[in-house]
């Protein structure tokens, strides 16, 4: 297949699996599929949008710590036609025109260059300054709860799970944390073109939007370099100074950053918060043995994290021909990981689809990542799950859904696992 275009060699990869990833509905309940594809199809030729998906946790692992074989700067990478890339190519022409392109910064870029980038961002969230930001944390969910605990009832989703990360992203941040509401439109916005296919209509809609978040942020960003203060934009804006050879970050890449910490510190926190409660639901007898013992809760965390996995999948994209569990994925392939099912890998995890709090933490889910790009937000999100999930079940003597959720119970995303409601009634302590 010398001359075969990239769709061509995907497109030949045997695989019995005739389900596609792309279907919403199993988006909102892909076990059953992953399972299959563990069994039957481990690289999962998807041609139509020039990727393979990568599900086995070894198979996951081996992507993720091999940078120099699947970069994480996509450019080039998958298909070059079809509806998805016109509409990112509009969107990326409609940035530059109006505010800044998309450049390539953190996520996006492979080592050195990534290494650079990690360390000005690493340093707001070392796990030493999350232990010192513990307390502040606490403090923050006993006022959410506050504001929650005598009414009995309360959609945790909107009154919880959003506000809370909101709040502490962007205190870290130094924006408003009264704005929350506006954050979390710009990251649903930011994020909406990579999670499904969108109409012109709403490729023009969400554009708005980030640029309304990119001609704010500038405005952080001017302020911040006339007046520095202690908070990581401030950090940002004035990186690299003093350092002989550097140059500061342009604003290009200081929108990039934030795209990056208001995406990755948002909705991932918002799903494991869900999904948790949702799971405490589901398992009262958890949420009885944890009120008793509450040092339960990391244990709960990890486990709920490797069960329902707030991000799903991410991409990375091959550099050459490269054979991954006995099958060449070609060079330029899309590599779609999946956290999610590398997660439920019955190969690896005992029981893999049981919730089981007792199963300790070898071995290691991969919800957070392995190899250069390990969340850089991993400490902050398990204490901000550490205070919501100690507080609440302290302040409770049961939680229950308030109504069953109705289905499908999630968004439709290709990436992330965001669910749509959860209502929920409780009885105060
Ligand atoms: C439960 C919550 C979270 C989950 C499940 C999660 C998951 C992940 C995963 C899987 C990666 C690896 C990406 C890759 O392999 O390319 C990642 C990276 C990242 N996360 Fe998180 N994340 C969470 C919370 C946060 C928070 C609170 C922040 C806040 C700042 C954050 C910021 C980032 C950033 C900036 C990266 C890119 C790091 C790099 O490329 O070096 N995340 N996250």
């Amino acid at each position: 297949m010398a001359d075969a275009t990239l769709e061509e060699r995907i497109g030949a990869l045997a695989c019995p699996v005739d389900h596609t990833m792309l279907d919403p509905l199993i988006q909102d309940d892909p076990w059953d599929f992953y399972q299959e594809l563990h069994e039957r199809c481990p690289v999962f030729p998807m041609p139509e949008i020039g990727a393979v998906m990568v599900s086995r946790y070894e198979d996951v692992r081996f992507v993720l710590t091999n940078p120099e074989l699947f970069s994480s700067n996509g450019r080039g990478g998958g298909t070059k036609r079809g509806l998805q890339v016109d509409n990112a190519r509009r969107y990326q022409e409609i940035l530059r025109e109006r505010g800044w392109g998309h450049v390539e910064t953190l996520q996006r870029t492979d080592p050195p260059m990534h290494t650079s980038y990690r360390r000005l961002v690493a340093k707001a969230f070392l796990p030493r300054r999350i232990a010192d930001m513990a307390d502040h944390i606490d403090d923050v969910t006993r006022g959410l709860i506050d504001g929650l605990i005598e009414r009995g009832e309360c959609e945790f989703n909107l009154d919880f799970a959003m506000p809370l990360p909101g709040i502490i992203i962007a205190e870290e941040l130094g924006l408003d944390s009264a704005e929350i509401h506006r954050f979390n439109r710009w990251a649903g916005a930011m994020l909406a073109l990579a999670m499904r296919p969108l109409t012109e209509a709403e490729v023009l809609e969400t554009v708005e939007i980030e640029l309304e978040a990119q001609h704010h942020l500038a405005a952080e960003f001017e302020r911040r370099r006339a007046e520095p203060s202690d908070d990581l934009i401030s950090t940002l804006v004035h990186a690299h100074e003093g350092e002989d050879d550097a140059e500061p970050l342009t604003v290009a890449e200081l929108q990039n950053l934030m795209h990056q910490l208001v995406t990755g510190g948002f909705e991932t926190t918002t799903s494991a918060l869900n999904h948790g409660m949702w799971l405490l639901t589901r398992y009262p007898d958890v949420q009885d043995r944890i009120r008793r013992d509450p040092s339960l809760v990391p244990a709960f965390i990890e486990e709920v994290l490797r069960f329902e996995s707030p991000v799903q999948g991410l991409a990375r994209r091959a550099t050459r021909d490269v054979e991954v569990g006995g099958v060449v994925i070609p060079e330029g392939s899309m590599v779609m990981i999946r956290y999610g099912a590398a997660n439920r890998d019955a190969s690896v995890f005992d029981r893999a689809d049981e919730f089981d709090i007792d199963r300790g933490r070898n071995p290691q889910h991969v919800a957070f990542g392995v190899g250069p790009h390990f969340c850089v937000g991993a400490a902050l999100a398990r204490q901000e799950l550490v205070s919501a999930f100690t507080q609440w079940l302290a302040r409770t003597s049961s939680i229950e859904l308030a109504h069953p959720l109705s289905t499908p119970v999630h968004e439709p995303s290709f990436l992330l696992f965001p669910m749509k409601e959860l209502p929920l009634r409780f009885e105060s302590a």
